[in-house]
């Protein structure tokens, strides 16, 4: 089964419960959290105090992605915050293998991202150790960019990589997917889709949720 998780950068911030609570009903899988730092990234989001004042919205998984230098110093902030799952940019962790022992031990689902212009060679040895690999297909920082076509074949690969070592480990594709890129998406491997602008830009959630699972199932 393919995971829709909505990322919230597209939602309104204001009113930005109400819009988790929103999108959990619509038949979200996983809420998308994305945390930018102005450092690692251009853009500046949200931190630990907002995701624990939006934790009682939902039930659903929190999958906090982190876009932001150091995370070693603030995996225990977001862990107890509310974040079910962390993931961390292989660009910004440079004690990579520490970083996600850490996130297990905070008994959190660790995840490891590749920009675009990352070789999948960068998580080799790390991919026994991790619950997750996430794919960008744009360069973070921003909702609502174009999907980047050389991440397909970075998905095609990488799910190669992970059937050729004989384990099991979901990818998470994120940035410009919709309903136009979403079946090749899919059709590459990607087993947890990200999408921001794509949901949140539209009015009815639960109808764009159904439209994207009809599309998987195509
Ligand atoms: C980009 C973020 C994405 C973003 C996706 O830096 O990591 O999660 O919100 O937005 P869309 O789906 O609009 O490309
Ligand atoms: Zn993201």
């Amino acid at each position: 089964m393919i995971k829709i998780a909505p990322s919230i950068l597209s939602a309104d911030f204001g009113r930005l419960a109400e819009e988790v609570k929103a999108i959990t009903e619509a038949g979200a899988d996983v809420i998308h959290i994305d945390v930018m730092d102005g450092h690692f990234v251009p853009n500046i989001t949200i931190g630990p105090v907002v995701i624990k004042a939006i934790r009682e919205a939902s039930s659903l998984p929190f999958d906090v992605h982190l876009m932001i230098t150091n995370p070693d110093n603030y995996l225990e902030d977001f862990a107890k915050a509310g974040a079910d799952w962390l993931s961390v940019h292989v660009e910004a962790a440079v004690h990579l293998h520490r970083t996600i022992s850490r996130i297990k031990e905070l008994g959190k689902k660790a995840g490891v991202v590749l920009n675009p212009a990352t070789p999948i060679e960068s998580v080799d040895y790390i991919l026994e150790e991790v619950d997750f690999v996430l794919i960008m297909s744009v360069n973070p920082g921003f909702g609502g960019q174009k999907f980047i076509p050389s991440a397909l074949r970075k998905i095609r690969e990488l799910k190669q990589l992970i059937r050729s070592r004989g384990i099991d480990i979901p990818i998470q594709v994120d940035g410009g997917v919709n309903l136009e890129t979403l079946a090749e998406v899919v059709k590459a491997g990607a087993d947890i889709v990200v999408a921001g602008s794509a949901i949140f830009g539209t009015e009815d959630y639960a109808k764009t949720i159904k439209a994207f699972r009809q599309k998987i199932t195509e």
